[in-house]
């Protein structure tokens, strides 16, 4: 068989950022054997780790680098380290820098309760069980990056940013979570503020004119903070969930906590030609450096990598199938773990998914 290869740009980051990327790796090297595959990898400085030794929480090779590879890999960004930097200096001005440079404007957020890791959720099992849904967030226009934007001493004092979105950015990523839709449940829930801002009375009108072309899939309008309560009161009313920016930084946060931790929740974020892959969660310095970050959402975020990047579901269901595996076998990091039950480090976790990924393939192959 010939071998494959792919061109991986890897940008592990601040905090735990590091440790997840290295036991992605891990993971890719399980599949490179198992499927033939053969990655290059090189890795770039971003965030808090470029502002250190370049003084730019983007220098340019780290962009160039993203944008002649297949894939970007991303750990994490951002720590108390730098919290006190003016905003254009901020470790966060790397990864909106390389949204925006790459024009990676469709994230992808994905929300799933893993079978046995149902006790992890602090909602009642019945809410959670059977959670499938899917966060399809604009991420490179809204209030991230509406101008103008600023800071003046006017009036004692005055910080503004603007919340704009044109029909364009509107309808294409409204394609994207009905694209998404039609191969899932066939229901989107676009959620927006038009009670109050002009923005989502355009927002909503433009992706009711959208919906039009897809007919055989249900549309519903939501406004945010129902959502929001919606998300926590009957998560399982949801299949595709379209939204903003800011609405969508938001409600995946709370999305991530009802599979049990923010450390389960990959991503993607995609754009014409690149798509970079990285966990939700940030860079937790709390438990940086220990080894017991948990590297499922990185390693969910690779899984989504074969899937959109290389188009391969099947290596994307192996993946998928051996986080399942793992934690059916009882592997718990500490924020997953039950009270008084033993955990497992960062790289143990990737070595019994590489292991489980081994079992399931096997099995198959029987
Ligand atoms: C996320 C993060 C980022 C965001 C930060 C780190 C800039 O919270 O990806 O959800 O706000 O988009
Ligand atoms: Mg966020």
């Amino acid at each position: 068989m010939s071998t494959k290869s792919y061109d991986l740009a890897v940008l592990p980051g601040d905090g735990i950022g590091p440790e997840v990327v290295d036991a992605a790796l891990h993971v890719i090297d399980g599949v490179s054997r198992h499927f033939s595959l053969s990655f290059q990898i090189r890795y770039a400085d971003v965030g808090g780790a470029a502002l250190d030794k370049q003084d730019n929480p983007l220098p340019p090779e780290t962009l160039e680098l993203c944008r002649k590879s297949d894939a970007v890999l991303l750990g994490a960004i951002g720590g108390p380290k730098w919290d006190d930097l003016p905003s254009d200096k901020r470790p966060e001005r790397g990864l909106l820098g390389l949204r925006d440079g790459l024009g990676l404007y469709a994230n992808l957020r994905p929300a799933r309760v893993y079978g046995s890791l149902k006790g992890a959720s602090t909602l009642k099992s019945e809410v959670i069980d059977g959670i499938d849904l899917l966060i399809v967030r604009e991420l490179t226009g809204g209030i991230y990056f509406g101008q103008p934007s600023g800071r003046t001493d006017r009036d004692g004092g005055r910080g503004f940013n603007t919340m704009v979105y044109t029909r364009a950015e509107v309808e294409r990523i409204a394609r994207v979570a009905f694209e998404a839709a039609a191969k899932r449940r066939s229901k989107v829930t676009s959620v927006d503020k038009a009670n109050v801002l002009v923005v989502s009375q355009l927002w909503r009108s433009v992706v009711t004119e959208v919906a039009r072309d897809y007919p055989a899939t249900e549309l519903n309008h939501m406004y945010v903070d129902n959502c929001a309560m919606q998300l926590v009161r009957c998560p399982k009313q949801f299949d595709v969930i379209l939204t903003g920016n800011l609405f969508g930084d938001i409600l995946s946060d709370e999305a991530a906590m009802l599979t049990g931790s923010l450390g389960m929740l990959p991503s993607a974020s995609l754009g014409q030609s690149c798509a970079l892959y990285e966990p939700v969660h940030g860079s937790a310095p709390d438990i940086a450096g220990q080894g017991v970050a948990n590297p499922i959402a990185m390693i969910a975020s690779v899984a989504m990598m074969f899937r959109h990047s290389f188009g391969r579901p099947d290596i994307a269901e192996a993946i998928e199938g051996a986080i399942e595996l793992t934690l059916q076998k009882g592997c718990r990091t500490a924020d997953i773990a039950d009270n008084g039950a033993s955990q497992v480090t960062t790289s143990e976790m990737a070595q019994q998914v590489v292991k489980s990924l081994s079992e399931t393939i096997n099995t198959e192959r029987d």
